[in-house]
């Protein structure tokens, strides 16, 4: 797996190079669901409701691993969040970078902290949380300077070569209101803490991403005032969708 990298790797490491293959891994991870392939496909059979739901979705009434893991994933890919403060006023303005007319003052200038460059007074954020799932779209996965020395190799271990040590997925920042605690390890219990450590706390390290580096090679500081952290909170809180949490068709099926 040397070199090659995948966008789309799911998991912090990247591990996972398909919705279908991350799906399966934790009924089998044992520190999650700790079970067999054959466990999980004896398990889904013996439930007398799937007969004709496979029947539907398939064609045939075949339960396999395969098509657990398709059905999983097709479920996965049907989640997606379109219904936060930002995408409303997003629609009403025509490029993201304008302020929207439903934002506050500290919602909109926490907007530009999080577009702008760092020359230009702002974090640089959107530079690796990108395009409007605020997720990676670069191939690969980032060092966002966690550690001076890493513990976890991250997408390292995964592609077996150095250059990736500590480096992981740039995760989504939908919903992350919601989501603490924060990084692969969770060790930020709340956005404050996640956004002082982009502020103050960036450690130096050789896989380090230059996104992260001043103008001298050393790792940036920003010294952002109280209030602009306070800004890039309240920006960040208007990727919230609560949809995702309330809507009937993600919601659980057996109530
Ligand atoms: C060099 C690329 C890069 C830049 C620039 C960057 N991030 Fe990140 N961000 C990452 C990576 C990679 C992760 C995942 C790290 C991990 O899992 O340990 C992450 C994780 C996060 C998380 C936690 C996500 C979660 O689900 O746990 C938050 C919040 C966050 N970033 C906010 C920001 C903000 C705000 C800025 C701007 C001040 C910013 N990021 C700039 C790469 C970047």
């Amino acid at each position: 797996m040397q070199g090659t990298i995948n966008a789309d790797g799911f998991f912090w490491d990247e591990r996972a190079t398909t919705l279908e293959e991350q799906v399966l891994m934790p009924f089998q991870d044992p520190v999650e669901m700790g079970m067999t392939l054959e466990q999980v496909v004896n398990e889904v059979q013996e439930q007398s409701f799937y007969t004709e739901l496979f029947q539907n979705a398939f064609g045939s009434t075949e339960i396999n691993s395969e098509r657990i893991a398709q059905a999983l994933a097709q479920f996965v890919r049907s989640i997606v969040s379109y219904s936060s403060k930002y995408d409303l006023g997003r629609s009403m303005v025509t490029n993201p970078g304008a302020d929207f007319p439903n934002f506050s003052t500290e919602e909109n200038t926490g907007k530009n902290i999080f577009f702008q460059t760092i020359p230009n007074g702002g974090g640089a954020c959107f530079g690796c949380h990108t395009t409007e799932a605020f997720v990676s779209a670069n191939p690969g996965p980032q060092n966002n300077g966690l550690d001076l020395m890493t513990t976890d190799e991250g997408a390292g271990a995964v592609f077996n070569n150095p250059i990736f040590d500590g480096r992981f997925k740039t995760s989504t920042l939908r919903n992350i209101e919601h989501t603490a605690p924060y990084m692969h390890d969770g060790r930020f219990a709340t956005l404050e803490e996640a956004v002082e450590h982009y502020n103050s706390g960036i450690q130096a390290h050789p896989t380090l991403s230059p996104a992260l580096l001043d103008v001298d090679g050393n790792p940036v500081q920003r010294n952002l005032s109280d209030s602009d952290k306070t800004a890039l909170v309240a920006f960040l809180k208007t990727l919230t969708d609560d949809s995702v949490s309330s809507e009937e068709k993600w919601s659980d099926p057996f109530q």
